[in-house]
């Protein structure tokens, strides 16, 4: 089970340009040569010369990649991808957007690539909904990243708080699905955790925290403590699947390896501050 986990996937919120990662996705059009959104930023920030480049390409089809140097980004390479335009949801939408995502890490892959960040493709000057393109897109990394080790961190960039959310929500749902806890605990979304027997609450706690140590490859030795505390706080499964999430991010941007130990002044500040 842990195998199908993906080793590390990161959601900020910020620029994607600025992503000291080897390659950066870009969410171009099919002429490769620029525009506005977040391909216009790339441009701007990388310089004329990945315009030069990108005139050799020959532009790229929806769902499709094409790779170029960096240039003056921090990024090594940007990997330029086209997703769909959205129509309504019945013209293969869906499928080109995974593609995008998964054609991206395909080629990161292919090139020896360890870290890689996309933007939220399609959401901007496209129109693919939000909510709809995060889970799309964290279930398409996940899927790549179960099935390769190479790449060692995937950051999805959010422009904005709402795609922020979003985009977390998508892997915090990914947190609650991986066991089907739902029907064991019983309790419908949103009822006080107090419904529960308490094992059911602090079972969830400690399989994501094993799930994050496996995400990881760490050993969390105050586990216990951090369950107890998890479950004092939780209010509903959601609440407690949006902590265990929370931490997760602390754990990958704090870049923690081996043994820790998650000190509670931290884990308040996790916990106090999803509930803002
Ligand atoms: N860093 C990260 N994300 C960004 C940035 C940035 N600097 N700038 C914009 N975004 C976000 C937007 O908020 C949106 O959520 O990127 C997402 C994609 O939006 P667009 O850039 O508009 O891309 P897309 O919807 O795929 O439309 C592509 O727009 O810019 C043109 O040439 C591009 O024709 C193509 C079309």
């Amino acid at each position: 089970m842990p195998g199908r986990f993906s080793r590390r996937i990161l959601v900020v919120e910020g620029d994607i340009t600025t992503q000291p990662v080897d390659a950066i996705v870009n969410a171009a059009n099919e002429t490769l040569l620029g525009g506005g959104g977040v391909d216009g930023a790339i441009h701007r920030a990388a310089g004329p010369e990945l315009k030069e480049e990108c005139r050799m390409l020959g532009g790229c089809r929806a769902g499709e990649v094409k790779i170029t140097r960096g240039y003056h980004l921090p990024a090594q390479y940007v990997i330029h991808t086209v997703g769909p335009v959205w129509r309504g949801g019945q013209h293969g939408e869906d499928e080109l957007l995974a593609s995008c995502y998964r054609q991206a890490l395909d080629l990161a892959r292919s090139r020896g690539l360890k870290t890689i960040a996309f933007p939220a493709i399609s959401t901007g000057a496209y129109g693919f909904p939000l909510a709809r393109a995060a889970v799309i897109a964290v279930r398409t990394v996940l899927e790549c990243l179960s099935r390769s080790q190479e790449i060692t961190r995937v950051v999805l960039v959010c422009h904005g708080d709402r795609a922020f959310h979003l985009f977390q929500d998508a892997v915090t749902e990914l947190f609650s699905e991986y066991d089907g806890r739902e029907d064991r605990n019983n309790a419908a979304p949103g009822e006080p955790a107090s419904a529960w027997q308490e094992g059911g609450l602090g079972e969830q706690a400690r399989a994501e925290i094993q799930i994050i140590e496996v995400i990881h490859g760490i050993r969390i030795v105050n586990k216990e403590r951090l369950v107890d505390e998890i479950v004092r706080h939780a209010r509903t499964r959601q609440h407690m699947s949006r902590i265990t999430a929370a931490l997760n991010s602390w754990v990958a941007i704090k870049g923690i390896v081996g043994e820790t130990e998650i000190p509670d002044d931290e884990l308040d500040r996790i916990m106090t501050g999803i509930d803002k």
